[in-house]
């Protein structure tokens, strides 16, 4: 069966960004990727405009990484001897890092493709590297979330259905959603752009509840240099197997991927993040759900918020994606915390998205 749509010039395109694969699987990628196309088509989609879309994870994963990587970054002091670093890569989610005397503890693990110019990134700061990381607890199983995990030195720490989704290669494992095939080459394609470095070993949470919060079973913990974070079984409206993590003294709640903060995304990462939509109709696996799950869980922070205000503390809520922020008067997230630019671009911002958008302009028209 030969390709309709998956021509020999797309094919050369992606291929620097399929480095994982061997012949037989670029062979299959691409066989996928056309049945893909072409089932998009069937829903109006303009199959060049499709083409260029899956192209587009590449370009931009790849477009900002090394020199032209950056970060949007929150320095939270929680102690004398605790720091949080909420960082908001390009594209993908944040990585939360704990710096204490005690080694590092992150939360969530970004794509793999980035994983030197984090480590860049974290000698720039004065913070060493990932060698001395004790803890890696990871929300759920997309590629910008457990994307570094392969290269870290501890297993990280994910629900059961997290390695088996990851262990499958799709997003839409353990779910009822019904775009098989698309949800198939979706995460083939984010999932081996990115470079997902995936974990030969893991550490399992419980599943039994413990006890509850809200509408949402707590079932387990963690305990690291004087932090305990209770372990919040999600609906699983995201994606199954997705994990909230809650810290009751310093008051922070990550939210992962049901709550994030859009206002504070840049355009650029307001575009790359629209993608799931265009290519899987919708980033989450079951709409219904994951609505009724964001309005449980900002239902929930009102409350705990309520509850760390009388002893003079906020809920700080750290989202999947966007800047770290309180609940304000309004029920809106807003930022207390001020966000700090690190680039390692050789030119201003301002020149550099001028540039950006000049290229990938040519680049659309020459498609
Ligand atoms: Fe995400
Ligand atoms: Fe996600």
């Amino acid at each position: 069966m030969s390709a309709k749509y998956v021509t020999g010039s797309f094919q050369k395109k992606v291929t620097p960004y399929l480095t994982t694969f061997n012949d037989a699987e670029k062979k299959q990628f691409y066989l996928d990727a056309d049945a893909a196309v072409q089932e998009l088509v069937s829903m109006g989609k303009d199959p060049k405009q499709v083409l260029w879309v899956m192209q587009s994870i590449g370009l931009y994963l790849y477009g900002n990484s090394g020199k032209n990587f950056y970060v949007d970054y929150q320095k939270i002091i929680l102690s004398d001897t605790c720091v949080l670093w909420s960082m908001q890569p390009p594209g993908g989610g944040c990585v939360h890092l704990f710096q204490t005397p005690g080694g590092k503890l992150l939360i969530d693990a970004g794509y793999g493709v980035n994983f030197f110019d984090w480590q860049k990134m974290l000698s720039a700061f004065g913070l060493g590297n990932f060698s001395d990381v004790k803890h890696v607890l990871c929300t759920h199983g997309d590629a910008d979330h457990v994307g570094m995990t392969g290269l870290l030195p501890v297993p990280p720490f994910v629900h059961p259905i997290t390695k088996e989704l990851l262990e499958n290669g799709s997003r839409s494992f353990a779910s009822t959603n019904n775009l098989l095939l698309l949800e198939h080459v979706y995460t083939t394609t984010v999932n081996t752009f990115s470079q997902l470095a995936y974990p030969t070993e893991y550490r399992l949470s419980k599943t039994e509840p413990l006890g509850m919060r809200g509408i949402f079973p707590i079932i387990d913990e963690i305990n690291f240099a004087g932090l305990r974070f209770e372990v919040w079984q999600s609906l699983g409206g995201h994606l199954a197997g997705q994990l909230f993590f809650y810290e009751p003294e310093a008051g922070l709640l990550f939210t992962s991927d049901a709550i994030l903060n859009f206002a504070t995304l840049t355009s650029w990462r307001l575009t790359y993040g629209s993608i799931p939509d265009y290519l899987i109709t919708s980033v989450n696996i079951n709409r219904e759900l994951g609505r009724y799950e964001r309005a449980e869980l900002m239902k929930l922070a009102v409350e705990l918020d309520a509850e760390l205000r009388k002893k003079g503390k906020r809920l700080r809520l750290c989202c999947g994606h966007g800047a770290v922020s309180v609940i304000d008067e309004k029920g809106n997230l807003s930022i207390i915390d001020p966000v700090v630019h690190y680039s390692r671009r050789k030119y201003t911002e301002g020149l550099h998205n001028i540039v950006a958008k000049i290229s990938w302009f040519v680049r659309r028209r020459l498609i």
